[in-house]
């Protein structure tokens, strides 16, 4: 007894006296009801209208997002865009040559004419917001099958683009939420002009490589710098001589006095997928048969690609990119199938899952709810082995450029053959570009590898679903060893060179598109991979409806404690704190929340893939040349911890603080948090920032490009 009520005592001291809010991706539009006095209370310091107001400049004006797939934010009163190197690295690659090795070396441009154009980037800057909830499930109903449901909302969601782009002036975005529960409708206005500005050399940029992403402690210069550009107007321009940098309404003025334990952090960002109202059967197929094919498939692609990589700058060039987005998510995956096995998440789910079965069978829910969680549970029970299945697939069309050649080179060459003598003369040239670029991003000795080797796993791992009728004949006669099958196939298809592809383009031949044997296996794959029997059609069918109605139930009955929306690539914020990780030996600082210069140099390793570090980082550090962006105890800080919530996408998100300052850029997650996409665990989640006086210090002392830092308004 003595003891339960020295247990309760316990507990009772440990509820924090101050309210916490890390946990939650909030909506701009609601912060003022939902969050705001919490915000204040932590230390925000700006009104709600401040930091998003559809009338006045704000804060969200000076967020981006930053090619669709990360968020960047705008630092000068001349379209000065900082995002993270990760994020700016396909353009870096792109824009590299052997000779001219900007990813390798660094680059920083003197002046405006030095800043260079990729192929494709854009920024996304977002308008407004509105809630469409009640217009969009008014022409649905319950009778309604998934896809007519899909139809009804379809043809909705089309009448508000039309109404809300001003005549194609604005993309207009509309997106399901809870679940398809609430809609709300996104403008924005896209800028394709836009410009590398700079970047420290990969070894800054990338330090610690794949070793240490998703790690903590970390000593990563994770950050690129752009501009955009528009027409004499500021309005968006497609790439000209004559556009000027962008005036942007709003940027956000930079903070060089460092932060501290419990200083207040907020991030504005594009988080892309979060499952937090994932379902237990759902974590479980995950975990026990979609992440392990989808490590192991990646991995496999990985490997092909290492070998020539290493060969020679020029093909590491051809596969970096590709490489680091495979890698990030091959170690994502099974930091997840670790994290979600180790604190057995899938459990937790089920208890809640039975508690809402409980309540959903009482005779008032019953009719609505009553066969939900069942419903849930067959769908996937029914789709694990597909799921493996569907995975390893995924792997093989994500890795080999030609898995998809169907759909993109090959689909052209067909349309070509196809169209009549006048339609061909306007195709060729942009025919002949894409093979260009194509070309440009693939090696074929490479991809002959990589394609053999995914056929041979793809074959032999999916035990417990059928895979591709086609490639299971190939198999079956080779004894599932394709290598034979790949190197004539390579040899006689049309699309392995960009002289075959251009000699096609002079006499070209319907039939030898669809008989090219890449073209043909691409077919298959993607075929199959569309595919599914009646009774998974079905089961899908039912799923959407059970999964749907099992958030409204939760939200209903209160027994969902989640108050926001799953991630799906809409501007969210998160608040919180600068905060440790739990006490550990693991770091180099005296308070485990932040690194130093002196602990990247403690990690540098000559010569290494991933350690090595310029030799002037060495000396500076030795010297301490950190000028005036040293912390008040005489070190560099490279590289800090916050409590925000955040996911893929959020990467280059700015950290702010109460008053609306960059502090830092957020750049990666903690790998012991790797449940976090599916259950927020306050003790363990992190966010990794990048220290925005050590982004200076780059820029300036180590790169001595000081004239980016004096475009920006720094404050002590
Ligand atoms: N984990 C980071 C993210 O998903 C990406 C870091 C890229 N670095 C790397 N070594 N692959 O945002």
């Amino acid at each position: 007894m003595k003891k339960l009520i020295l247990s309760l005592i316990t507990a009772i001291m440990l509820v924090p006296t101050s309210v916490k809010a890390d946990e939650g991706m909030w909506f701009l539009m609601f912060i003022e009801r939902l969050n705001h006095r919490d915000m204040q209370k932590m230390g925000l310091q700006l009104t709600a209208e401040e930091i998003y107001s559809i009338n006045n400049h704000s804060l969200k004006d000076a967020i981006v997002q930053f090619n669709g797939g990360c968020t960047a934010e705008i630092i000068s009163k001349d379209g000065l865009v900082l995002t993270n190197h990760h994020c700016g690295y396909d353009a870096i690659a792109e824009l590299s040559t052997a000779e001219k090795n900007h990813l390798k070396n660094g680059f920083w441009a003197k002046d405006r004419k030095d800043e260079i154009k990729p192929s494709s980037l854009f920024v996304r800057f977002f308008v407004r917001m509105d809630d469409v909830s009640k217009r969009i499930l008014s022409v649905v109903n319950d009778k309604m099958t998934e896809a007519e449901r899909e139809k009804a909302i379809n043809a909705e969601i089309a009448k508000i683009e039309k109404e809300n782009n001003e005549g194609g002036k604005y993309t207009v975005s509309v997106r399901s939420f809870f679940q398809g529960n609430e809609y709300y409708y996104f403008v924005y206005q896209d800028y394709k002009d836009v410009r590398l500005v700079g970047t420290p050399p990969e070894s800054l940029g990338k330090f610690g490589g794949d070793t240490d992403n998703w790690e903590w402690p970390r000593h990563t210069a994770d950050f690129s710098m752009f501009r955009v550009y528009g027409d004499a107007n500021g309005n968006p321009a497609d790439y000209s001589q004559e556009n000027v940098p962008l005036k942007p309404k709003h940027y956000l003025p930079v903070n060089i006095g460092g932060v501290k334990e419990n200083d207040y952090a907020m991030i504005l960002g594009y988080p892309g997928r979060t499952n937090r109202w994932m379902p237990a059967s759902g974590i479980d197929q995950n975990v026990k048969y979609a992440y392990p094919a989808w490590v192991e498939g990646s991995k496999v692609g990985m490997d092909q690609m290492k070998k020539y990589m290493v060969q020679s700058d020029a093909l590491n060039l051809v596969y970096a990119s590709k490489f680091a987005g495979v890698a990030n998510y091959w170690k994502n995956r099974q930091g997840m199938i670790d994290a979600l096995t180790k604190f057995g998440t899938a459990k937790t789910k089920a208890a809640q899952e039975a508690k809402f079965d409980k309540w959903a069978n009482k005779p008032e829910n019953k009719e609505k709810y009553g066969n939900v969680v069942a419903t849930i549970n067959n769908y996937y029970k029914l789709t694990n082995e597909k799921s493996r299945h569907d995975n390893y697939l995924m792997q093989l069309l994500r890795t080999s450029a030609y898995g998809t050649i169907s759909r993109s080179l090959g689909r052209q060459l067909d349309n070509y053959a196809k169209a009549d003598a006048e339609k061909r003369v306007q195709m060729a040239k942009a025919i002949s570009e894409m093979a260009t670029e194509f070309f440009k991003e693939v090696h074929i000795p490479a991809e002959k590898d990589i394609l053999a080797a995914q056929l041979n796993l793809y074959a032999t791992k999916s035990t417990g679903y059928a895979i591709s009728p086609y490639v299971a004949e190939i198999g079956k006669a080779n004894n599932n060893d394709f290598t034979a099958f790949v190197n004539s196939a390579f040899d006689s298809s049309v699309l392995t060179s960009l002289d075959k592809v251009k000699a096609f383009l002079d006499t070209p031949n319907e039939a030898s598109i669809a008989n090219d044997p890449l073209v043909k296996l691409s077919n298959e794959l993607l075929n199959h991979y569309n595919s599914k029997s009646d009774e998974i059609a079905k089961a899908q069918n039912d799923f959407g409806a059970s999964f749907r109605k099992l958030v409204e139930g939760l939200r209903e009955s209160k027994i969902g404690t989640i108050k926001y929306p799953d991630a799906n690539s809409t501007l969210r914020l998160t608040y919180g704190k600068v905060r440790a990780l739990p006490a550990d030996k693991r770091n180099d600082a005296k308070i485990n929340n932040y690194t130093t210069l002196d602990g990247q140099v403690k990690k540098y390793k000559k010569g290494d893939a991933e350690f090595d570090l310029p030799e002037r980082v060495l000396e500076m550090n030795k010297n301490k040349e950190f000028g005036r962006y040293a912390d008040k105890d005489g070190s560099l800080h490279v590289n800090f911890l916050t409590d925000n919530d955040i996911t893929g996408g959020n990467s280059g998100s700015p950290v702010l603080n109460g008053k609306g300052e960059l502090i830092g850029l957020a750049f990666d997650g903690n790998i012991e948090a790797m449940a976090g996409d599916v259950i927020f665990d306050k003790n363990l989640q992190r966010t990794i920032n990048v220290d925005i006086r050590y982004v200076l210090w780059v820029i300036e002392n180590f790169s001595g490009a000081k004239n980016i830092v004096d475009e920006m308004t720094l404050i002590k």
